[in-house]
Formats: C-alpha cells, structure tokens, sequence
C-alpha cells in the first residue's frame, strides 16, 4: 500500500485529488481506537450532546454542548465547573501527551478541531475526517503550542455555523514552565471570558440564520452572552485578574475597551504571551481572535464597578444594517444588534478590598523579530485573495473542495514564507478573519489598514482584514505534513466554501 508521501509525489503537480474516493485504502482510518503505545499524561472523554440549559431568565434553552468526564491526571486539567453551555475548560502543560476520545451523540455528522494547536495532521479534526451519530474518534497528540489560550470547536463542512453556535465550544488553557516562572494572576485571579451573541425567540429557543442573506454579514445575535451567560457579571477584589478574552462569535466583531476611558494592558494574543505588556484605548477583536488582558481593580473601592465594553465601530455597510443582510437581520426578537454596535460586555463588581504585591512584569517573554530573509519566497509573497461571489465564498477563485488541493497550495516541511492575505473589498464589502490550521503565525505588516485597534502582535492564528485591506504573515512549517486548512472564520463564510486545504509536503 502507497503512503500519502509516495502518493502525492505519483501524482505530481497540478489539481492534486489527493485521497478522493480513495481514503480508505490511502489515509488511515478516523482514529477510532487508542494506540496502545501511546502512554497519555491526561485521557478524557468529550461527548457532544443535545442538552437544556437554562440561559434566560424561564424556560431552558435546548443547546449542543461538550460534557467533559476525565479518565486520567488531576481535576485541573479538566474544569467542568461552569453551569453553561460551554464545553469544560482543558488545561494542559506544554509537553503533555492527551489522549481524548471524542463521542458524537448529536443528530449529524461531527468532529472536533483543536483551535491554534500544533498537532498533526490527522488529530487535526480535519472535515474529512467526520464521524457519524453514536461513532467515537480518538485523539491522541503531544501538546507542543506556547502556553497560551486556545480553543476546540466542532469543523464538519457546512455545518460549523450552526454547530458552534447551538453551545459546541470549550477552552484550551496551555502552560509552561516559562509562564509559571512569571508571578502572573493565577487560579480564580486567571479568568477566561467567552463572548458571544445569540438571539432567543419568546419561548428562550436559540434562533439561527432566518433569512438566507444573513449569511453575507454572518449571523448577528442581538444579545452579548459572556461564558453562556446574559449580563454577566462577576464578583472581584482589588488585585491584577488575568483575563483571557475569546470571540467565540461567527460573525460579530468586538471593539474592546474599559468603559470609564481607562486603557487596555494587553499582555498575550492568539499563541500567548506578547514580549511586553501593551497599552491600548481599545482592541478590535474579529472571531476567533483571543487576546489577555491584564486588569488591576486595585485603587477601587467595595462596590465599585469597572465594565468592560465594546465601543462603536463604524462599519457602515459591512454593519448588517444596511448591507446585503439588510433588515432581514432584524430576527425573531424584535431588537436588532449591527456589527459595530456599542453596548456592554462584561460587569466586575468589587465585592471588597484586599492587598496584593503582584507586579505587571514589564517584559514577559522573549521572541526575536521575524526575519524574512528566512523565508524561502521573501521577495514574493503567496498571494490568496477572499471574495465573495455570488453566495459562494472564494480565497483564490476556489471554493471549498475536501481533500483537493491546487499546486500553489503545497508547501514544504522545514520551510518558512511569507503569506499575503487580500480583502480586495469591492461588492460586497465584507470583513474576513481569516484563520490557518496547524501553526502559530507572526503578522509582518498590514495595508491600507481601515484602523489602528487591531491586535496583530504576538503569535496568532487568526488575523481580521477589512474590505481593502492586506496582511502579510510569516509561516513556519514544522513537525507536521499533511493536509491542513485555512480559512475565514466568519463560521458562515466558512460554510459558504470560503475554505481551502494547503498541503505540507516532507521535504
Ligand atoms: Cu477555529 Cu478551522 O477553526
Ligand atoms: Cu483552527
Ligand atoms: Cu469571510
């Protein structure tokens, strides 16, 4: 039997079908059993469900939710503790082997990708790799990201919209040994926040797309739920909290700030910590997107309030409002909430005072300036330029195709390019946070920038381009080869086909 090596060198260039209608006898089986010689550090079961939740104030909300049950290591790998829809928050430490077995007790199809990790190829949750109703998949990978804050989703094809937006979504907390030798806010003073909006009709059911334009913009809820809750609100003391801040939205775009004017210390993006803390009077957040922000509520005073908001983005007719959505959004609730909206986020209300000697550390890691004279195309950048086109979304004139491949979507193992990013705008104008799969990415540089509030620094994997704009990236290939993604994580867009594969090739 042909590897998937020998495989792609047999068929050459060109449109590559890599695997199509042939999987079963090229591509090892979805892993459906454990590799006996693979000894795990944490082994959990996560099964995807269809649960109630009580959300709004009345009836419970029927959701799709992860239910976490841990099989090995201590309780502080998984934290189930939350009453939302969200799926348990995993923490691992960086070079801990994870063993998860994934259980699909949902009505469709489904698989679960690892947002931001560096695995390989196959423990990826690649689309292809789907598992029917009441079938198991297991993951098995050695955790080698930064520590850092990243996410796991459901990615079947066409249906991650819906999927993650019925409750499908967990955390990925990583550490280090690096992390832990900074005196950082731990334990309750480390505190995730996912936001993300939903729309409930009048008997608290969650409502989706109802009008097939919607999809342009992506679904807009016209409410803002933090961690699965409405008006979240949080008890804290006066002392540095790390908040690790996930738009776990499809769509809406969050303009981050302090309501009272105060700037944002922001000390870690997608793939973790920033090299120094950074000062900003707000963050434009797009999905996908984490950044951390280090709050200190000392200086207030018991019963004081700081909120955290989202300031107004003028994104005139990319908004929902006025753009090729139109009114339609304006769905079962009544109240409509364009993109670009004002309106709160999140309430920390000082339950009493307390001292603290914990320090904003003034350097928090050390990474050197990428130099792009390492890059095998320095001098010309590979091009991918995402448009939508008549109800399809498109990066290269291509829609999604499941395990093609074109020959300028092949790269090689070991190597380092720079990637350009092109939101040609044009109509309609539209924002795409675009996402790749595998790595952890460095933005070299951004044209014709429509504003300043984007979080570019650090490692990311996602990267928001509005209409016009341009992002140059500075891939690294490592470790792994295979078929990966890359994407807009506009979960609509994505759905519409706005997807490709890239192909590492072994060098
Ligand atoms: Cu967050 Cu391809 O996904
Ligand atoms: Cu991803
Ligand atoms: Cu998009």
């Amino acid at each position: 039997m042909l590897n998937r090596r020998e495989f792609l060198h047999l068929a050459g260039a060109g449109t590559v079908g890599l695997l199509a209608g042939q999987a079963g006898g090229l591509w090892p089986m979805p892993h459906a059993v454990a590799d006996v010689g693979f000894k795990p550090d944490v082994e959990l079961t996560l099964k995807a469900t269809v649960s109630e939740n009580a959300i709004m104030p009345g009836q419970p909300t029927l959701v799709w939710t992860y239910q976490g049950r841990l099989l090995k290591g201590d309780a502080w790998h998984l934290d189930g503790s939350g009453s939302s829809y969200l799926g348990p928050t995993i923490r691992v430490r960086r070079g801990q082997k994870v063993r998860i077995h994934f259980d699909n007790d949902l009505p469709e199809e489904s698989i679960i990708h690892w947002h931001g990790l560096h695995v390989p190829a196959e423990m990826d949750g690649h689309p292809r790799d789907v598992i029917a109703t009441g079938r198991k998949f297991v993951y098995e990978f050695e955790v080698r990201n930064r520590a850092g804050t990243y996410w796991y989703h459901p990615h079947p094809h066409a249906r991650t919209g819906p999927q993650v937006y019925g409750g499908l979504a967990g955390l990925f907390i990583v550490t280090d040994d690096e992390e832990q030798s900074l005196m950082l806010p731990r334990d309750e003073f480390d505190l995730p926040l996912v936001i993300q909006d939903r729309t409930f009709d009048e008997n608290n059911g969650l409502v989706y797309l109802t009008h097939h334009m919607e999809r342009m913009t992506g679904f807009l809820g016209n409410r803002i739920l933090v961690n699965g809750q409405p008006r979240y609100t949080h008890k804290v003391v006066t002392r540095p909290y790390r908040l690790r801040i996930l738009n776990g939205s499809n769509s809406r775009i969050y303009n981050l700030a302090w309501a009272d004017g105060r700037p944002l210390t922001v000390i870690g993006s997608d793939g973790g910590l920033l090299s120094s803390p950074l000062v900003r009077p707000s963050v434009i957040l797009g999905p996908a997107e984490r950044m951390e922000v280090w709050a200190d509520f000392n200086g207030m005073g018991k019963g004081d309030e700081a909120t955290l908001v989202s300031r107004e983005l003028d994104l005139g007719p990319l908004s929902g409002m006025t753009g090729p959505g139109g009114m339609h959004g304006a769905t079962a609730g009544g109240r409509f909430l364009p993109n670009g909206a004002p309106f709160a986020v999140a309430r920390f209300e000082i339950s009493h005072v307390e001292k603290s000697s914990l320090r904003l550390p003034g350097q928090l890691t050390e990474f050197s300036p990428e130099d792009t004279d390492r890059a095998a195309n320095r001098n010309a950048p590979r091009q991918f330029h995402i448009a939508m086109n008549h109800m399809r979304g498109v990066i290269n004139n291509r829609v999604f195709e499941m395990t093609r491949v074109a020959d300028d979507e092949v790269v090689t193992l070991g190597t380092r390019e720079v990637w350009e990013f092109i939101n040609r705008g044009g109509m309609p104008a539209l924002p795409h946070p675009m996402h790749v799969h595998g790595l952890q990415f460095r933005v070299l540089g951004r044209l014709g920038a429509l504003y300043s509030g984007y979080l570019d620094e650090g490692w990311k994997d996602t990267v928001l381009l509005m209409p016009g704009e341009r992002v140059r990236l500075m891939m690294r290939f490592e470790d792994y080869d295979g078929l990966f993604l890359y994407h807009c994580h506009n979960l609509e867009h994505e759905d519409m086909g706005m997807m490709r594969n890239y192909y590492v090739r072994a060098a």
